[in-house]
């Protein structure tokens, strides 16, 4: 499958995908083929036995600058309600596999939102993170207000919210918001290197744990609890426990073969 807006690497080392949102001129906007092709190639690569991660980048002078305002400047309430705009967003949320952005540069609006998609983030220093969607009259509508929330509390979420500021990524980090902050000429780099760290873990556990993990924002603690202890016994249906466990024992490197 080929993209118009999207470079797809199933395979950048084994076990990982890569894709890298490709609309440089516009600062990766997220534009609706954009996202429409996004939602085809997550889907592909989350059924795809051989992919464990997928990095999900832009270029070095954004990640994404946003929804595509020119796109969107002139609809109405009942284009949008008609178009279901974020529908294509489902898939981002709903991908099994763990999703690692590597951002540099511009992350707004919803490219924070895609950003805050992903389990875990690597950025350069170059990176400026914010929902700026205040400043154009509107607010953020891809889960900003509440993934902010979720993650940083109410005050700094408000803050951001309600000002447009865009945070550091020293900034970002320090609140919790991402994982690394590295030079710019390695944040690619250092995401991969994240990813194989963890590509090398079982990836039955890994999407059950990823799925755990998220259902704590969702849920009561004893609902989370509950699905934690049955994802903890599912993880016994599989080889993969046996091949991590025995490996333990026999003093040598497990090999998950994902079954
Ligand atoms: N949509 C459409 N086009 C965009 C864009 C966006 N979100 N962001 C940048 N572009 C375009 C610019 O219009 C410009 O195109 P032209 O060269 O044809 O004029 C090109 O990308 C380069 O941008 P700038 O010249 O503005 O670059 P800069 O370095 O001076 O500024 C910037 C960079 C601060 C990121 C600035 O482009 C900017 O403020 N962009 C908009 C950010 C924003 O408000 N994002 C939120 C969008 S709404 C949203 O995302 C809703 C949601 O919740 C999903």
């Amino acid at each position: 499958m080929s993209y118009e807006f999207l470079i797809v690497d199933p395979q950048v080392e084994q076990h990982i995908a890569l894709i890298k949102l490709h609309r440089p001129k516009e600062l990766n906007a997220l534009n609706r083929q954009l996202m429409q092709e996004l939602q085809q190639a997550l889907q592909e690569l989350d059924e795809d036995e051989k992919v464990r991660v997928i990095v999900l980048t832009g270029d070095e002078k954004a990640f994404a600058a946003g929804a595509d305002i020119r796109q969107m400047a002139d609809a109405t309430a009942l284009d949008l309600l008609k178009l279901n705009q974020f529908a294509t967003w489902d898939q981002v949320k709903k991908t099994r596999k763990p999703m690692i952005a590597a951002v540099s540069g511009f992350a707004l609006g919803g490219g924070c939102e895609l950003m805050m998609h992903c389990d875990l983030i690597v950025a350069s220093e170059t990176a400026r993170i914010g929902q700026p969607e205040i400043k154009l009259g509107v607010i953020p509508g891809a889960g900003g207000t509440q993934r902010l929330t979720r993650s940083l509390g109410k005050a700094l979420a408000m803050e951001l919210v309600l000002t447009g500021r865009s945070l550091t990524a020293e900034e970002a980090l320090r609140i919790g918001l991402i994982n690394k902050v590295v030079p710019v000429e390695l944040y690619l780099q250092e995401a991969i290197h994240l990813a194989k760290q963890v590509a090398e873990n079982s990836p039955i556990a890994t999407q059950l744990a990823k799925e755990s993990v998220l259902h704590a924002f969702n849920t009561t603690l004893d609902e989370g609890l509950h699905l934690e202890r049955k994802n903890f016994y599912l993880c016994f249906a599989g080889e993969d426990q046996k091949e991590g466990m025995h490996a333990f024992i026999e003093k040598r490197k497990p090999v998950f073969k994902g079954k």
